[in-house]
């Protein structure tokens, strides 16, 4: 299935778009079913987060949500790097998911166990497809070198990994973090690219109008078997896109 590219002139018209897209989601799942959703860190996801509390917190079914992570870095829950603190603090704290319904990746345990750990949580709450837990929807961030969740250039094994968490470390910083991989990702029903600014332009068109070594990206790599991807981009980092 091809990909969905939508571009919007700033971050709040992208916002706007994901809230009311999550929102008909939602709105498909029966009472007393559930979607789950994982989460991404990154400044970009957090603006989005922070449009969701802000202007939808009355208009999404949140009950129905189950919150997971797409990847965590390897440090306490308060620390400011962690993605879970990010998104408590932007969205979780200010909208009614329920407290059970949400399944941090635990930065603060030993990274090898945790990773585990987690996908036996992911496991028993995520209902299987194929045998893979197939989230409803898999949010995604892209860095500048074409990483995502935390699967760097240059880490393509964790992508193509059977397990479904793998441990993984920042290039530069040598930060631990646990990343979901490949075999889930590409398992899900919908996954949702979020990109902004001009400074991801030129990774985005390498990838979306496939320009040499755009296969060797892990971004690249995301290419839902049985499901939709979809890329919100603002202008700017749409900007060198060649659309057809
Ligand atoms: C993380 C994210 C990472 C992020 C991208 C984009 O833990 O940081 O999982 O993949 O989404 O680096 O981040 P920005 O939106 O801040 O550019």
């Amino acid at each position: 299935m091809a990909a969905i590219i939508k571009i919007f002139r700033n971050i709040d018209e992208l916002s706007h778009y994901f809230a009311e897209h999550l929102a008909s989601l939602l709105k498909k799942i029966p009472p007393g079913h559930n979607f789950s959703m994982a989460l991404s860190g990154g400044s970009t996801p957090e603006k989005v987060f922070e449009y969701l509390s802000g202007n939808y917190k009355d208009k999404i079914e949140w009950e129905k949500l189950l919150i997971f992570w797409g990847d965590e870095r390897c440090v306490p829950p308060g620390d400011h790097e962690s993605n879970f603190r990010m998104a408590k603090e932007s969205l979780l704290d200010k909208v009614a998911v329920p407290v059970n319904n949400i399944f941090r990746i635990k930065g603060e345990e030993d990274p090898r166990v945790e990773a585990v750990r987690y996908a036996e949580t992911v496991s028993q709450r995520v209902p299987m497809h194929n045998g893979i837990p197939r989230f409803d929807l898999v949010l995604l961030g892209m860095g500048e070198d074409g990483h995502t969740a935390s699967i760097f250039p240059g880490d393509l094994h964790l992508f193509s990994s059977e397990k479904l968490f793998e441990v993984a470390v920042h290039p530069q910083t040598k930060q631990k973090r646990i990343t979901i991989t490949g075999k889930v990702i590409n398992n899900a029903a919908h996954v949702i690219f979020i990109a902004t600014g001009g400074s991801k332009s030129e990774i985005i068109e390498r990838i979306i109008d496939k320009r040499p070594g755009w296969e060797n990206l892990p971004a690249s790599k995301v290419q839902p078997a049985n499901g939709e991807l979809t890329w919100l981009l603002d202008e700017d980092a749409a900007a060198k896109l060649q659309l057809h």
